[in-house]
Parts: C-alpha cells; sequence; structure tokens
C-alpha cells in the first residue's frame, strides 16, 4: 500500500448510490421506513457525539472502560499489526487501542534496533470526519502510519483483501453491527472472513441483551437528544431532497422489541397530512399514528453472536466484558 493519508475508493462518484432508490423504496412501503445512513448529515454527526456522553446512553462509556482495562492485553494479544477500523468516526475510544500500540511499539524500539511499525487505517463514508481525525492522529502519534479509506464497507474491504499483505486486525466498535438485521450481518461476516488471512484478527463490540427499562432509557433520554438525532434524519431528507416534512408533527419513540431482541426506532405521526419531496417527484401520504422505522439495534447473547462468528470460520479467541455483563469485546481469529 502506498504511503498516503487518505484514499478514496471510489473514483466513480455519480456511481456512488445516493439512497433515492432507498429512500422512495422505504416511503412507499407498509410499513415506512428511511435507510439508516439518513441520520448522519454534519448536524447528525454533532448529535451523535452528544447521545455518546448522555447520562442513559451507557454503550459508549462502557465500551470505553473495557477498552482502558484490556487494551493492553489485546496488543499483547495480536502483537503488532496493521489496524483497520470499520466506521471510524471521531476516533475518540481508537485513541485507548492506537495507545496500547503505540506503547508496544516504543518498547520494541528501546529493546532491539528491530524499529516495528504499525498502520492505523480509518474507514468511514463521510470524507469530512475522515480528514479531521486523520489529521489529529498523525500529529498525535507520529510512531503510526495513518491512512484514511473513504467510501464504503464493502468498498474497503474489497481493496483491503487485494492490497494489503502484512497481518491485520479489523475492528468494529459501538455495536454497530447491531444496526444490520440478521442478513446485512451474515453478508458482513462472510466479507470479513473473506478479506482476512489466516492468523488476522477481528474485534467485535457488542451490546449485550439486559432489561427493557435500562435499554429503552438508553434510546428515549431525558434531554430529548435522541428524539432530535432522530428528527433530524426528516431535516435531512428536507434539505436533501428538497421536501417538506414537517418536524413538529412527528414524534419520536424507541421500544424494545423483546422477541426479535432488538430496539426498534420510530417517529410517530401525530396527524393526517401529505409530504412531497420534489427532487424525488414523490408524495407521501402520512395516516394519523402512522410510523416510520428508523434504525432498529440488536441486542446480541453471546454464545449465540460467537456460534455465528465460528459459523464465518472466525474463530472466538477472547472475550472481555464489563463486571455487569452490559458489553462485550470479543476477539477472534481467521
Ligand atoms: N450503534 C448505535 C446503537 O445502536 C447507534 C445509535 C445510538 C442510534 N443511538 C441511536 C441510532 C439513536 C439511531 C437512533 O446504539
Amino acid at each position: 500500500m502506498q504511503n498516503k493519508s487518505l484514499i478514496i475508493l471510489d473514483d466513480h462518484h455519480q456511481e456512488r448510490n445516493d439512497g433515492s432508490e432507498d429512500v422512495i423504496q422505504g416511503l412507499t412501503s407498509d410499513p415506512k421506513s428511511i435507510p439508516c445512513r439518513f441520520f448522519y448529515d454534519d448536524r447528525g454527526s454533532q448529535l451523535f457525539e452528544k447521545i455518546c456522553d448522555l447520562p442513559e446512553y451507557y454503550p459508549t462509556r462502557i465500551e470505553a472502560w473495557i477498552l482502558n482495562q484490556y487494551a493492553a492485553e489485546i496488543a499483547q494479544f495480536t502483537g503488532n499489526c496493521t489496524l483497520v477500523e470499520l466506521g471510524s468516526g471521531s476516533s475518540t475510544k481508537t485513541r485507548i487501542l492506537l495507545d496500547a500500540y503505540a506503547k508496544n511499539i516504543n518498547a520494541n524500539y528501546v529493546n532491539s534496533d528491530n524499529v516495528s511499525s504499525c498502520k492505523y487505517l480509518p474507514i468511514d463514508i463521510s470524507d469530512g470526519i475522515l480528514k479531521t481525525s486523520v489529521l489529529q492522529l498523525q500529529i498525535h502519534y507520529p510512531q503510526l502510519e495513518i491512512c484514511g479509506l473513504s467510501g464504503t464497507y464493502d468498498q474497503a474491504l474489497t481493496y483491503l483483501a487485494s492490497n494489503l499483505e502484512e497481518p491485520q486486525m479489523i475492528f468494529f466498535l459501538g455495536s454497530s453491527m447491531g444496526n444490520f438485521n440478521q442478513q446485512e450481518s451474515d453478508h458482513f461476516f462472510q466479507k470479513i472472513s473473506q478479506t482476512l488471512k489466516s492468523g488476522d484478527y477481528f474485534l467485535l463490540g457488542v451490546d449485550l441483551q439486559k432489561s427493557p427499562e435500562i435499554l429503552e432509557a438508553a434510546y428515549n433520554d431525558s434531554q430529548g437528544v435522541t428524539a432530535d438525532f432522530n428528527l433530524n434524519m426528516l431535516a435531512h431528507l428536507n434539505w436533501y431532497f428538497q421536501g417538506n416534512f414537517d418536524l413538529n408533527l412527528f414524534q419520536h419513540q424507541a421500544i424494545y422489541n423483546q422477541a426479535e431482541a432488538q430496539i426498534e426506532m420510530y417517529l410517530h405521526c401525530q396527524q393526517a397530512h401529505t409530504v412531497s419531496l420534489d427532487i424525488l417527484n414523490l408524495e407521501i401520504p402520512f395516516r394519523s399514528g402512522e410510523s416510520i422505522l428508523t434504525e432498529i439495534s440488536r441486542k446480541f447473547d453471546l454464545p449465540t453472536i460467537q456460534a455465528q462468528l465460528l459459523a464465518h470460520r472466525l474463530q472466538p479467541l477472547k472475550v472481555w466484558t464489563d463486571p455487569k455483563n452490559w458489553f462485550a469485546l470479543i476477539l477472534s481469529q481467521a
């Protein structure tokens, strides 16, 4: 791989699917849905950062606690290798891992003349966030080679499969895995498994099943930040497709569907009306009380997720959790 700071994975920008098809499909189906990529415009990304700091939203804090506790052990397990992060975002938690690997490099430097190198490759769909975090991390970690990959997970994994020769660990934190349905997660594991060479590592952060009260509070916070985040999707659609969603006519709700073991995020329509998205030439009738499904967040149990990893020839080696067993980090080996 060349020595660059940023690699744009699709030169064919016109071919990058802008979501039109999926928006039309979702809003003309019954029940209605909106593709989750519409959460993340600039305001959405800011609101998500705020969600991570909410008292009710425990996953970020607990995952960071586990990383703080065990990053050195993770680095010990894998040894120096290229670190690949899917959906790197602001990379705040990532620094805990990078610190542990950077420490190993510094220690090796003292112990021998053989300076071992380590790369960090963050992958994100949003060029803006990626550039900012790559530039900051390059200053903070001069001993690491850092190169952002801009594109979808699929594009990035395909790229890595044919361009990366050295040992690597791919990591996927924040229980973002839970935002995939079963079919999407099977496809995802398969892709990870095809990308990794035998002996490579995969580190996965998953939110575990727990009482509905705790789960629902995490997605219906008392300050209403999650509600703003959910409603911001409609503002994003208004801006992107010249629409006229009235945000006052929709109400946020997150419920835990125990049978499916998933949080379901909805926007409930408060009164019958019609919305138009001019650029898509679309008129969408809403009934009073009708709901739009905007996101699922699946909650896992360890034996099931470990069996799924194994079924995709990703052998779980070690699981780290917090004392309450609310969240887990699973290290697997291809
Ligand atoms: N991966 C996060 C999760 O499932 C995403 C998330 C947190 C989220 N809060 C949200 C998505 C609210 C939509 C709405 O926990």
